[in-house]
């Protein structure tokens, strides 16, 4: 089996970025789970099925036409990177990601990932439930403000914001924390850290500084 560094944690904790230059660095593969959560709402929401219909979500996970490619992500042949990364998807993301039968789907698609050299793949239930045997587990994290405010300048940076503001940003802060209380109240799989996981606070690090620290812990366990 390829070895595995599973990366979980909140929304916008900046994993993603994180998981993928640790991936590059070491010539290994990468897994967005979250992507594919965010692809079977999309889906839902293309075909009219209903948020809360547990067994139609099930079936249409099962069978979903996804495809990752030149950073670029494809629904049924139709580029969704866009699509995809609206709050409104993560949102929708977020609620279907309660249901045990979804999530069910989608584990045999997300352990597909795992060829060689390596993995690494992040999301809320890496170490837990997706690759309880990863050679590396890191809780990644920062404070819901420094979420926020990363977000926030994010949407500046990429001119999606006209007129920011004070009250903007406060609401970037509450969509975070309804977030944050949605993906961890839920009963299957919830967003916890693993007792074998390493909590990785990133909120006065630099992205390399973090991806230097994963780097460094991954060596220190497979050296073990
Ligand atoms: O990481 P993200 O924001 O793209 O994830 C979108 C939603 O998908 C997140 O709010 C919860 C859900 N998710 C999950 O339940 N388990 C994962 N492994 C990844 C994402």
């Amino acid at each position: 089996m390829s070895p595995v560094i599973a990366i979980d944690g909140p929304s916008a904790s900046g994993k993603g970025t994180v998981a993928q230059l640790v991936a590059q660095a070491l010539g290994w593969h990468y897994l967005d789970s979250g992507a594919i959560y965010r692809l079977a709402a999309l889906a839902a929401q293309k075909l009219g099925v209903a948020l809360g219909d547990e067994p139609q979500l099930a079936t249409l996970a099962a069978g979903l036409d996804i495809r990752f490619a030149g950073g670029d992500i494809f629904l049924d042949g139709e580029s969704v990177e866009a699509q995809v990364r609206t709050e409104a998807t993560g949102n929708a993301a977020s609620a279907i990601a309660a249901l045990p039968a979804l999530r069910a789907a989608l584990l045999e698609r997300q352990r597909a990932f795992r060829t060689a050299p390596g993995l690494v793949a992040d999301g809320r239930d890496m170490a837990s439930v997706v690759f309880p045997d990863a050679a590396t587990k890191i809780f990644l994290t920062a404070s819901a403000e420094e979420r926020a405010s990363r977000r926030y300048k994010q949407l500046i940076e990429k001119g999606l914001l006209a007129n920011p503001d004070d009250a903007i940003f406060q609401r970037i802060l509450q969509d975070i924390r309804g977030r944050d209380a949605r993906d961890s109240a839920r009963s299957v799989a919830p967003l916890q850290q693993c007792a074998d996981a390493v909590l990785l606070d990133t909120t006065s690090l630099s992205i390399e500084d973090a991806v230097a620290r994963v780097l460094a812990i991954h060596r220190s366990k497979s050296a073990v």
